[in-house]
């Protein structure tokens, strides 16, 4: 156990902040907001776990395009007591745009969902749509080209990618003139694929980690639920302790107000490096990192 207000891995709590590639401060853990299954989300309850989230600590939201919880992200910011300049909002341009112009009209219309003057985080959601596979790589470079454009013009304070392997990212950076701050991978335990992740920190990008509870997959884990009892945790603070030790940033989604003060509460104790190692190995149907090069979507 550590003593009240010991720094651990250079992180006290969900509001404490690494620094991206460019000075941008980024909370190290945020409230995610993807339901798991495609049903449309209910905007009011999703507000409501942004306002939870606030009440609990983060400062940090997750959202995208294809969720549809944009509107529920926006009316919970507005809603939330807490100025707009403490908070960290993501979202994502889906797979159906690429292109300069459509780009720059999709980040418009996310922006009118969102109800929000500037955004602080944009991402290419996934690096290779069914839709573009022919020009992955020219489209990727025309819509980068945009996120650029909105970067320097001040809409957006920091820029990256989604589920991007090293190769997607190689092919980005042919023409970017500004690198990607961030790349969001699907991290939890048994599953981080280390050639993305030696990759990115090679390359000075930052990891966030979405499911980092294998979407509720890992919850019912033997050896994690072993884990959570020798800490005195529940399974879901075990994982994203987990996360928070390598340096991942952790987007737990929950729209339950006690869940969600649970997931802020993971600061006052340590996994050892033997469990970590555990849990990093861990086997089973945790899910796995889709490789989206030849994915139907
Ligand atoms: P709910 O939103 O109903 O609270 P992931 O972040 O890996 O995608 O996992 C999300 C799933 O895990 C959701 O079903 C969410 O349920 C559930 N969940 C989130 N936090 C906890 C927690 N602390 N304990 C149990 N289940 C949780």
């Amino acid at each position: 156990m550590l003593r009240e207000g010991e720094k651990v891995f250079g992180m006290i709590n969900v509001s404490d902040c690494y620094t991206l590639s460019n000075g941008v401060k980024i909370p190290c853990v945020g409230l995610g907001t993807w339901k798991g299954d495609w049903q449309t989300p209910d905007t009011g309850e999703v507000a409501r776990a942004v306002c939870a989230a606030v009440e609990a600590g983060f400062r940090h939201i997750d959202t995208a395009s294809c969720y549809l919880t944009e509107e529920g992200v926006g009316l919970g910011v507005k809603e939330c007591g807490i100025n707009r300049s403490e908070l960290f909002v993501t979202t994502k341009l889906w797979n159906d745009v690429r292109g300069y112009r459509e780009t720059i009209d999709a980040f418009h219309a996310s922006m009118k969902k969102l109800g929000l003057k500037y955004l602080d985080l944009y991402l290419i959601h996934w690096p290779n749509p069914a839709a573009f596979r022919d020009h992955w790589q020219e489209y990727n470079a025309e819509t980068w080209r945009a996120f650029e454009d909105l970067y320097k013009a001040g809409d957006i304070r920091a820029i990256g990618v989604s589920n991007f392997y090293p190769h997607h990212l190689d092919a980005l950076m042919k023409t970017a003139q500004v690198a990607p701050m961030v790349n969001q991978i699907r991290l939890h335990p048994g599953c981080a694929t280390d050639e993305i992740v030696q990759d990115c920190r090679r390359r000075g990008i930052l990891l966030e980690g979405y499911s980092p509870l294998g979407t509720g997959n890992l919850l019912q884990n033997p050896e994690i639920l072993r884990i959570a009892e020798k800490y005195g945790k529940s399974a879901a603070q075990i994982c994203l302790r987990w996360s928070v030790q390598r340096e991942f940033i952790p987007l737990p989604k929950s729209v339950t107000p006690q869940r969600i003060q649970q997931n802020a509460a993971i600061f006052d104790f340590e996994i050892s490096e033997q469990d970590m190692e555990i849990l990093t190995n861990l086997q089973g149907e945790l899910g796995t990192q889709i490789n989206q090069d030849n994915a139907n979507f």
